[in-house]
């Protein structure tokens, strides 16, 4: 929960993602964390710990999505501030990907808005195909707008490459 708190009710954290969240929706938010994770067949948030002292830095996830009427997962990441910049995000996401092309889904995506250079970095070095640009509501049910790119990862193998 204390991720969360300095993750997403973090402004500074938040500038693409329409900035920070309450309280309140985060507890909500939590609470859904947790009951996804009991059941990994249905997604699961993890807490990335680091280093000797097991410093509890960021969390990456994966949950269910779809893709063109499959189903697929969605991917997100969090890193914090301090310890952002020494690659534990790709790191992270990487280690998720292996686990998530165990379970029985063809794509895995993600949504970083346009201006998210680090999280478009991460999907790009992962091998993740940029297929499409869109508005998505985000947060959902918020009525606002965000501009992202579409990526797209094979779990069942490289895509072929563009032209
Ligand atoms: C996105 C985020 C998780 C990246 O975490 P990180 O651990 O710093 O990322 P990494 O160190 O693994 O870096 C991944 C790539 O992004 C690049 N990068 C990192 N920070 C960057 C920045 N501020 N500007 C430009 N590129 C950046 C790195 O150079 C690296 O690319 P490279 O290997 O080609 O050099 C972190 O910035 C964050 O938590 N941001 C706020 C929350 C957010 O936007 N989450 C994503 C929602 S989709």
């Amino acid at each position: 929960m204390w991720v969360l708190e300095k993750t997403l009710g973090d402004p500074t954290q938040m500038v693409h993602l329409n900035g920070p969240e309450s309280l309140e929706r985060i507890s909500r938010r939590h609470r859904a964390y947790v009951r996804m994770s009991s059941d990994r067949s249905a997604g699961c948030m993890y807490t990335i710990i680091t280093g000797p002292e097991k410093h509890s830095v960021g969390n990456v996830g994966y949950w269910e999505a779809e893709w063109e009427g499959e189903k697929a997962w969605e991917t997100g990441w969090f890193v914090l501030p301090e310890f952002q910049r020494m690659g534990i995000a790709a790191a992270a996401t990487k280690l998720l990907i292996s686990h998530v092309a165990l379970l029985d889904r063809r794509f895995l995506l993600a949504f970083p808005s346009v201006g998210n250079q680090p999280s478009n970095a991460i999907c790009r070095k992962l091998g993740f195909a940029r297929i499409l640009e869109k508005d998505l509501e985000y947060p959902p049910e918020s009525g606002k707008r965000l501009r992202v790119n579409v990526w797209r990862f094979d779990l069942n193998g490289p895509e072929p490459a563009p032209g």
